[in-house]
């Protein structure tokens, strides 16, 4: 038999590496165990959703990755290298943007003022978000770029807290609970809005109480429920588990 140069070297171009890894977990406020050994591969390019109840630990692990609080054990790597711990601002500075669940704007600024909190020139070569790209995708805050932010509804402020981070020129964005409030017009608006920037490449990790919400946008799932993971894998291998389903999605 033959050998091709195929069978001496098989092929192992990996397409999607792991960008983001978050081994064991684990975070206690006052003796309390809220984060049981937690561990998450984000691969490059995808949407990771973490699904769970409220309560469950989804912003605790995110304040985690941004250095916003201390884990009491495991650690997070970024790019193949350690963050754990390190200070809020480096982490962003290594690319990592966070929308928080509070999404807080600068109430007395515009909303250009806004914007411009924000702006960074990005790390690396990819595709630097502008004023002009950013307003493109939300024709509303172009409208209203000279209006204070404070005066803006809830879903607008939603908007302009995303692209706030977007321009920071982040290459991994943290949306936590970005749906939660919203009346449903808004949220079809902010998915509309989730599918452009996957579709520019942009690597994102999603918490959702929102199932639905969330299982439409995501390519990968982790169910958590009381500070560990119930369930991890695709859209498709949670779609055939029934009793995953059944238990934690209630559909
Ligand atoms: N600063 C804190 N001090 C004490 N307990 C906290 C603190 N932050 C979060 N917790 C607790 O940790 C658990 C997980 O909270 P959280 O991560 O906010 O859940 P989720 O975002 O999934 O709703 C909850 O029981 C919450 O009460
Ligand atoms: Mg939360």
């Amino acid at each position: 038999m033959v050998n091709t140069i195929s069978t001496y070297y098989p092929v192992a171009i990996e397409m999607n590496p792991d960008i983001l890894k978050i081994e064991n977990l684990v975070k206690s406020f006052n003796g309390n165990t809220v984060i049981n050994g937690i561990s998450l591969s984000i691969a490059q390019g995808e949407l990771s959703a973490i699904i769970g109840p409220n309560g469950a630990g989804k912003t605790t692990t995110m304040l985690s990755i941004m250095g916003l609080n201390r884990p009491k054990s495991g650690t997070i790597t970024y790019r193949g290298k350690d963050i754990t711990g390190h200070a809020p601002f480096k982490i962003a500075r290594a690319g990592i943007g966070f929308v928080p669940e509070d999404r807080r704007v600068f109430p007395d600024l515009t909303v250009l003022g806004n914007l411009d909190v924000g702006r960074r020139t990005p790390k690396n070569k990819s595709k630097k978000w502008t004023l002009e790209r950013i307003y493109k995708l939300f024709p509303r805050l172009q409208e209203f770029s000279h209006r204070n932010a404070g005066t803006l509804s809830g879903g607008e402020q939603q908007m302009l807290t995303i692209a706030g981070t977007l321009m920071g020129n982040p290459d991994f964005l943290l949306l936590d609970e970005p749906s939660e409030g919203l009346a449903p017009i808004i949220v079809k608006v902010l998915g509309e809005f989730i599918e452009v920037i996957k579709q520019e490449g942009m690597t994102v990790l999603l918490s959702e109480q929102n199932t639905k919400f969330a299982l439409k946008h995501a390519d990968r799932a982790y169910i958590v429920d009381n500070g560990s993971i119930k369930f991890e894998g695709s859209i498709d291998e949670l779609e055939q588990n029934a009793e995953i389903k059944k238990r934690y999605l209630a559909v």
